[in-house]
């Protein structure tokens, strides 16, 4: 229920902060992705640093803080947000929340947001039963807030009383009851009306690979490539995007798994394979890989010793081409198979001829040549080549390119279904 959700959680600052710290332990078990917010109290309690590293993602602190604005904006935070958690939310939160005060980050993203929020409130109880707070507690609860505990028990104070934030584990509990609720939601809208959110892959098995792949020589030491997977992961998102079933195969790279599919990781161009076949057939393959050609002839147990290696050459093995085996299937072949060849010279002439001889029906020349941006970078300037011939896009960010590439992809299996309907998914290559 939690898989692939992504939660706004908003640390206030209190003691109980550091069970928030065992709470998104909880939660990246469980699946969901979660950003982080601190409000500058929250941070005297639990270090910036402990929350990114649990949640492995940048954290965000200050309302003007300029790079993350012209990044991402306030109010993207918590439009990419299935949930919005608040944990601890002290008495003063609570306060500003019920009065639609936005004096910081925290308080702007709750007032600025649409997305179900819940709150597991922590305070001194005479905070707790305080007429003001309990009056500001009415209030959320009109407004549609959530609320968890507080439970009874010590305090960090030396009272006892109500106060004390609820567990990790009940907090949890009460978040999976939330995500079932919008379920339910999604389910009966979707009963309602089908067709009106039909997307243009709608009912489309997507496969993505991107990423380079290593190839261990010793325990120690691999052979790669300056491969990011950045292009990949963006047609992965931009297919999701457009209402396919994406399964990514992604070799060694340093970015989180995107929402709303299933990322399979592997190391080598070997298991790489493996994946693949396991995940087909499939409707649409795109191989975006930098997958390395030749893996060492034997991998060393224990790490090669330089004396020993000095006076003899390493021996290589060509590894298996992984898009030309999938577009060189007889059976289940998927409709539209799209490779993406990386040159530093003749870049037409080079990606047409492997077109060819891969068996593609579709390869996206890619100039990889030092000075430019595709390797590693954000932007590329790539060639569609088709059997209808050659189409030059202009430089683009890498998601732009993703995006042009899949609204391509809609608009060919479109024509593909109207003129042949009622033929078969898969069979014969699409050239
Ligand atoms: N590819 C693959 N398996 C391999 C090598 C490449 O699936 N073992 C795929 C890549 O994912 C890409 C396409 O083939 O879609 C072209 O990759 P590229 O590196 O440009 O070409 P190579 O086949 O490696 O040829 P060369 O290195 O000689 O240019």
């Amino acid at each position: 229920m939690t898989s692939h959700r992504r939660i706004l959680l908003i640390l206030g600052g209190g003691i109980a902060a550091y069970k928030t710290l065992e709470l998104i332990r909880r939660l990246r078990e469980s699946g969901c992705s979660i950003c982080a917010v601190l409000t500058d109290a929250a941070s005297q309690f639990v270090t910036p640093l402990s929350v990114a590293s649990l949640t492995n993602e940048k954290i965000y602190q200050g309302l003007f803080d300029l790079t993350n604005e012209t990044k991402i904006g306030h109010i993207q935070l918590s439009r990419d947000a299935d949930l919005i958690v608040v944990a601890p939310a002290t008495a003063d939160l609570m306060a500003k929340m019920a009065a639609g005060l936005a004096t910081d980050l925290a308080t702007t993203l709750l007032l600025a947001t649409d997305k179900p929020v819940l709150i597991a409130p922590a305070m001194n109880v005479r905070m707790w039963e305080h007429p003001a707070t309990q009056r500001n507690l009415k209030q959320l609860k009109k407004d549609g807030v959530k609320i968890i505990g507080p439970n009874e028990g010590d305090m960090a104070c030396g009272e006892f009383g109500l106060g004390r934030m609820a567990e990790p584990a009940e907090i949890l509990k009460s978040i999976i009851v939330q995500f079932e609720k919008q379920n339910d939601r999604v389910t009966k809208l979707k009963s309602l009306d089908t067709k009106e959110h039909t997307k243009p892959l709608d009912g489309c098995r997507a496969l993505v690979t991107a990423g380079p792949t290593w190839e261990p020589i010793d325990p120690v030491r691999y052979l790669t490539n300056r491969s990011s997977g950045k292009q990949g992961f963006a047609i992965a998102r931009e297919l999701v995007e457009a209402g396919a079933n994406v399964v990514l195969v992604a070799g060694p790279v340093a970015l989180n798994d995107p929402r709303g599919l299933k990322t399979v990781r592997v190391e080598t161009a070997e298991q790489m394979l493996a994946a693949c076949e396991h995940i087909l057939p499939v409707d649409i393959a795109i191989c975006a890989a930098a997958v390395s050609d030749w893996c060492a002839s034997s991998q060393a147990i224990n790490k090669l010793k330089k004396s020993s290696i000095s006076s003899r050459q390493l021996e290589l093995k060509e590894n298996p081409d992984i898009l030309k085996s999938i577009s060189m299937k007889s059976k289940d072949r998927p409709k539209l198979v799209v490779g993406f060849a990386a040159e530093t010279e003749d870049l037409i002439k080079n990606a047409t001829e492997k077109r060819k001889a891969k068996g593609c029906d579709w390869m996206v020349a890619n100039d990889v040549a030092p000075g430019t941006d595709a390797m590693g970078g954000n932007t590329n300037q790539v060639h569609l080549i088709t059997s209808d011939g050659v189409e030059a896009w202009p430089q683009l960010p890498k998601t732009e390119v993703a995006h042009s590439l899949v609204t391509r992809i809609g608009h060919h299996l479109r024509a593909r279904a109207a003129s042949s309907p009622g033929k078969k998914q898969g069979g014969k290559r699409d050239r």
